[in-house]
């Protein structure tokens, strides 16, 4: 008199209430990796460049990738150093932020010692470049090798652009 599946849930139901259970349990699984990935290395701060790394100068980026130095070197980043006149390319609170790695090992210290330093060049976002450089030269395999350089570096810009920094203060 009554159908089978009274007190019960019908056989296709419950299939597919299976069927989503692992659905969504995986979706979770996933999504843990890929944000676990993406936001605890950037969180933490990790690098894969070596803290021994120095700053080698864009000259030796262009050798490999002009494409990339052509675009830079017509924005204001591959020019910015000429904006200070005088005694303030001298300056340390000008300098910071118109060169490339100034008070860091091997960066920028004057016009007349690392004149390939001078503008914010390449390795003042991708972070100072001689093992990647040193790498990419010997790699046996392109691809295959430990690129030792920061591809997004979303951090390094507050460094000079921040509306906590007022700019004004700092010119005469
Ligand atoms: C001897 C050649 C060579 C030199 C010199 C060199 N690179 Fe590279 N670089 C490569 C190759 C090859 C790749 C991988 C292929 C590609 O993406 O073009 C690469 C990739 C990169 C990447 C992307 C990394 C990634 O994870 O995809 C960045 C950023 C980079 N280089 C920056 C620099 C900077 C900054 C300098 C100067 C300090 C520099 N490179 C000097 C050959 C070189
Ligand atoms: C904290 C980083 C920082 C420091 C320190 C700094 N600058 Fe700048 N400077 C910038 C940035 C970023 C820009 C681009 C500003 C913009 O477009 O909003 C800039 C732009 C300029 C410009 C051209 C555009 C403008 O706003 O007039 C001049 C000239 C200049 N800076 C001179 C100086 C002088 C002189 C000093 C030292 C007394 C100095 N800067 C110190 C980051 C800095
Ligand atoms: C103002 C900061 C900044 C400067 C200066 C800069 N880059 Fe980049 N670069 C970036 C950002 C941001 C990306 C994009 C990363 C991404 O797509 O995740 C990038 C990407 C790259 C890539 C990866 C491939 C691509 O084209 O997307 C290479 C190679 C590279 N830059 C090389 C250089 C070289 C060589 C120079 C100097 C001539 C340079 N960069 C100067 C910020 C900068
Ligand atoms: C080492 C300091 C420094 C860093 C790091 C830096 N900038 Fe700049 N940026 C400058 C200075 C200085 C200027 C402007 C100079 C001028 O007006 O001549 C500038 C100019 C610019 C401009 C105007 C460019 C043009 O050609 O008109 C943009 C856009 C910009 N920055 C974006 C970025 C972004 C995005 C990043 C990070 C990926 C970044 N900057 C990292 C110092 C820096």
């Amino acid at each position: 008199m009554f159908p089978a599946v009274v007190g019960t849930v019908p056989y296709y139901r419950r299939y597919a209430m299976q069927r989503r259970k692992w659905v969504v349990l995986s979706f979770l699984v996933a999504a843990s990796f890929v944000i676990g990935g993406a936001l605890i290395p950037s969180a933490i701060g990790v690098s894969s460049i070596p803290k021994d790394a120095k700053y080698v100068g864009t000259k030796a980026c262009r050798k490999c990738h002009t494409k990339e130095y052509k675009v830079w070197a017509k924005t204001k980043h591959g020019t910015n150093f000429e904006e200070l006149k005088g005694d303030q390319r001298k300056d340390p609170k000008c300098v910071k932020c118109h060169t490339t790695g100034y008070g860091k090992p091997g960066g920028f210290t004057s016009e007349a010692d690392t004149p390939e330093l001078k503008n914010t060049g390449c390795e003042a976002c991708h972070g100072p470049g001689s093992a990647h450089a040193k790498a990419a030269k010997d790699a046996p395999d392109e691809g295959k090798w430990e690129m030792f350089t920061d591809k997004t570096p979303q951090n390094a810009c507050v460094a000079c652009h921040n509306p906590h920094i007022n700019h004004d203060k700092y010119k005469k």
